[in-house]
């Protein structure tokens, strides 16, 4: 059997790239004022800023999409959506939302009083961010392997039960349920297992706690369980995603990951005891409940783009795909948050850099070199995103200094990734010219997206 492992697809339209040079990159990121947030993506050659809502839709939901029926109440996309989602995650109550910040915000603001706290292995940003605007507590409590870059383990994504259980007891009546992001983002896109996902949500029933679900990458979750947790490896993954969905009572869920699609999301509940007041939330934030912030469209592309997230070949070329750049990676001495994720691969910047000091923000550098070097586009997971310059001028610093590059689904090929690794192995070699950076005017929130910066002298 050959072993080369092939994009299981093949392309009916295209979308050119155009070429730029070096020096035309010098001047463009010049003018970005060295924040690659701040480039139009037409002077990108490869977008790996993120995976969300980025991907190519198939010529079955772009099918679909003149299905979409547009009406206000009770539109056909919607039922046919719901028995897609009941299905997959055989919850009674489907919640359509624009994406998955809208499901978490209606979720919080209907059901979270100030003053609670939820656990999770790790909350995504605007998971936090929405909880915290409710004035709730979001505490992270992933497995110590989660944080260290270098430790090789399958299921880097799962939570502490001792920590969750030491909680429940000191702080239980602050819980009012748990959470649990599958596959883990913030720690670099690990799976959690089903072992750990089943006795998180034991711990929790034993409190009565419900679990809810971040499912934004489900499928690549079930699919990491498939290859590494015993006993599973001939079970379908759309039977693990079922099982993994049945330990908990709720989930929300960006669809702009594993549905497929570039838009959409929504919330699933087992119970109806949040209904009325999510549907009453809903109504106000994002739409009418048979259409939440979704056309019609829309819907009809997601009910098919679930269907072909869970297919095991696509997935199989998926995780593989990040693992063919870890390996190349690991070749040319560029370290790495090992074992790879399923969306992306994080670059330890400090090994690139490692005299780089840190008030240059070594990340954002790199981020910048693959750029100029190549017109590779990532994003900086280090002290410029998780940083801060303190009122007296002074600044604290991230614990990691990493370049997230997240693969959109289905859009580049081998040679694009073959590419990349050449540009960073290059960028690599070079290290000794890569210069730093400081910044010269940032907001007060969230100031990687619109910083400026300079050349450290
Ligand atoms: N939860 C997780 C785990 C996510 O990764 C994201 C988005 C969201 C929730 C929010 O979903 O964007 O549809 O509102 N992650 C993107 C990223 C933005 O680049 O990782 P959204």
């Amino acid at each position: 059997m050959p072993k080369t492992l092939i994009e299981p697809f093949r392309i009916k339209s295209i979308e050119p790239i155009r070429m730029t040079t070096r020096a035309e990159r010098e001047r463009l990121l010049e003018d970005a004022r060295l924040n690659v947030f701040q480039l139009h993506a037409d002077d990108v050659l490869i977008d790996w800023l993120t995976d969300s809502g980025t991907g190519a839709m198939s010529s079955r939901q772009w099918g679909a999409i003149m299905e979409g029926d547009e009406s206000y109440a009770g539109a056909r996309s919607f039922f046919r959506l719901q028995r897609v989602v009941q299905d997959i995650t055989g919850m009674a109550h489907f919640v359509p939302t624009h994406q998955g910040r809208a499901a978490e915000k209606v979720l919080f603001a209907a059901v979270c009083q100030p003053g609670q706290l939820v656990p999770s292995n790790c909350h995504f940003d605007t998971t936090r961010a929405n909880l915290e605007h409710a004035g709730v507590e979001a505490l992270d409590l992933v497995i110590p392997e989660g944080l260290q870059p270098a430790t090789i383990h399958p299921f880097k994504g799962n939570i502490d039960l001792a920590r969750v259980e030491a909680l429940l007891q000191s702080e239980g009546a602050r819980i009012p349920f748990g959470m649990l992001t599958v596959t883990n983002n913030t720690g670099g896109g690990q799976p959690v297992s089903l072992a750990n996902l089943r006795a998180y949500s034991a711990l929790l029933k034993k409190h009565g706690k419900p679990l809810i679900l971040d499912m934004c990458r489900f499928a690549e979750n079930a699919m990491f369980i498939k290859m590494r947790e015993s006993g599973y490896q001939n079970t379908a993954v759309r039977d693990i995603a079922r099982e993994m969905l049945s330990c908990a009572d709720g989930a929300t869920m960006s669809a702009k990951k594993d549905g497929m699609v570039n838009i959409g999301g929504f919330i699933v509940l087992r119970s109806d005891e949040w209904l009325d007041a999510v549907r009453n939330d809903l109504i106000m934030m994002e739409g009418f409940p048979t259409y939440g912030g979704m056309a019609g469209r829309d819907l009809e592309a997601l009910a098919v783009g679930l269907e072909e997230g869970l297919q095991e070949d696509y997935l199989r070329y998926r995780l593989r795909t990040a693992e063919y750049l870890g390996e190349r990676l690991e070749a040319a001495g560029v370290g790495f948050v090992k074992p790879t994720g399923g969306h992306a691969v994080y670059i330890d910047a400090r090994t690139v850099l490692p005299d780089m000091p840190v008030a240059h923000y070594p990340a954002w550098a790199l981020c910048n070199a693959l750029y100029l070097e190549g017109g590779i586009r990532g994003v900086e997971v280090g002290s410029v995103m998780f940083g801060k310059r303190l009122p007296d001028g002074t600044e604290t610093f991230h614990s990691m200094e990493l370049v997230r590059l997240a693969f959109p689904r289905r859009m580049y090929t081998q040679s694009h990734f073959d590419y990349a690794a050449e540009v960073i192995a290059e960028v690599k070699q070079q290290a000794a010219g890569i210069r730093g950076v400081r910044i010269v005017k940032q907001p007060k929130y969230l100031r990687h997206f619109t910083c400026e910066c300079a050349w450290v002298e």
